[in-house]
């Protein structure tokens, strides 16, 4: 794709639905006795994975609208053996999530994804599933994919993650929903609450104590209706754009707020932006909101601790930001994201470089030294849809053309970037060749 600085973005955007929240309510519907329906799913290769997985067990999932789905449940008790190997692709909510239902289930199933996702560790999640007492195997003694899975009645435990991380909480909590006893899973900092969200609104009893959550066995699933807020993950490409880009002024129009989630707005807020939230409600148990968003100046600052479960998806096109604002930002305590659908402080490093930006890359994060111009250039998305989107922001924002390659990897997360980004602002997104 060949994207070129066209000027300040303007106007109102509406996202595509979370992804997060849409793997979840797949999930739960396939689980749920009678029929679910879903407003706002994603439609994205990940979240096809996940759709495509629970058919392959006996759900029904069908397409309604643009962005409607209905699931005809099989019951918390009702999934049956795949006779194919299940191929999540690139999807580790995926994988990770589904490995908590498989390690329940009284047959045995195989997992695999492609060639980012065989590279993922799994032993977060398949270390407790076992200690649940599933039988899991994998390469590397269970932690790479493919995951050959056989399942049983599966025992509470009470577990402390070492990492502050939504799909080892989430796969756990699954699989709790099938064990016996009260499961309790600790992280050690808050990670998206979108599945105990979820399960409250649903009507799953389940209780927090801190950083503790708490989930009994149960019996059966009802049937729900969901509404799915758009995905803030997604607007954050287009809250930094805008926040860059002299001239710009934009709403995104019914976006997820969850604050486990809004991580970037603190930290763009550190920076000196002033982002207005506006109409703020409650849809289906998680907060939504209006932003919006106009040009700024920002300045360098720190970002640590419990920020970074905050905005794990967001500190590439943070990066961008950070290099665009005067002064040194440092990243710290960002080891995951070594162990995204790519090493992101590796590919930050090497692409924003590409741009002319002073960055180094740290153990556990980064440092960058922003405030000169960005020159247009031909960068690569290393393959990963977050890469893409945050790369392009850096073009958008750039002297010259950039050039990106490997772009439509997009569909993970977010099939229409390309075409939204060009419809909002013509002329800035073209493909080449
Ligand atoms: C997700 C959790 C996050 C995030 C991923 C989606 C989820 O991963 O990076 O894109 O839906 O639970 P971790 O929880 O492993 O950090």
């Amino acid at each position: 794709m060949r994207v070129d600085p066209v000027g300040p973005l303007k106007g109102e955007l509406i996202l595509p639905g979370d992804k997060s929240i849409t793997h979840r309510a797949i999930i739960l519907g396939s689980l749920a006795d009678g029929v679910t329906e879903i407003t706002g799913a994603l439609q994205s290769d990940d979240c096809r994975h996940t759709a495509k997985a629970l058919v392959g067990m006996g759900a029904t999932i069908e397409k309604l609208g643009d962005d409607q789905l209905q699931i005809r449940g099989c019951g918390l008790h009702g999934l049956k053996e795949p006779v194919e190997v299940l191929d999540v692709g690139n999807s580790g909510t995926s994988m990770r999530l589904l490995s908590g239902v498989l390690a329940a289930q009284p047959f045995f199933s195989v997992l695999t994804g492609d060639q980012y996702l065989r590279a993922r560790p799994m032993a977060r999640v398949t270390k407790p599933l076992r200690s649940m007492g599933a039988t899991i195997l994998g390469r590397d003694g269970g932690n790479f994919p493919p995951l050959a899975i056989m399942g049983t009645h599966l025992k509470a435990i009470d577990y402390v993650s070492p990492i502050a991380s939504a799909q080892v909480k989430s796969a756990i909590l699954l699989a709790g929903l099938f064990a016996e006893g009260e499961t309790t899973v600790t992280e050690p900092a808050l990670s998206r609450d979108h599945t105990e969200r979820m399960f409250e609104a649903i009507g799953i009893p389940i209780h927090r104590n801190g950083l503790s959550v708490m989930v009994d066995g149960a019996k059966k699933i009802p049937a729900f209706q969901t509404a799915i807020p758009g995905d803030f993950s997604a607007a954050a490409f287009f809250i930094v754009a805008a926040l860059v880009i002299p001239g710009s002024e934009l709403t995104l129009r019914e976006v997820g707020i969850n604050p486990t989630r809004t991580g970037l707005l603190d930290a763009l807020r550190s920076m000196g932006a002033v982002i207005e939230i506006r109409r703020e409600r409650t849809i289906s148990g998680e907060p939504v909101a209006d932003l919006y968003v106009k040009s700024q100046s920002l300045h360098g600052t720190e970002l640590a601790g419990a920020m970074i479960p905050r905005m794990i998806d967001e500190i590439p096109v943070f990066a961008v930001a950070a290099a665009l604002a005067t002064g040194t930002t440092t990243i710290r305590n960002a080891a995951e994201l070594r162990v995204k659908e790519v090493d992101r402080l590796a590919a930050l490093v090497t692409e924003l470089r590409r741009f002319g930006v002073q960055i180094e890359p740290r153990p556990d994060g980064l440092a960058l030294h922003g405030g000169s111009a960005l020159s247009g250039c031909h960068c690569d998305s290393w393959g990963d849809h977050r890469m893409a989107m945050a790369l392009a922001v850096a073009g958008l924002a750039a002297k010259g053309s950039t050039t990106i390659s490997d772009s439509s990897c997009v569909s993970s997360s977010f099939p229409d970037f390309w075409t939204r980004l060009d419809a909002i602002l013509p002329g800035a997104a073209t493909p080449c060749g």
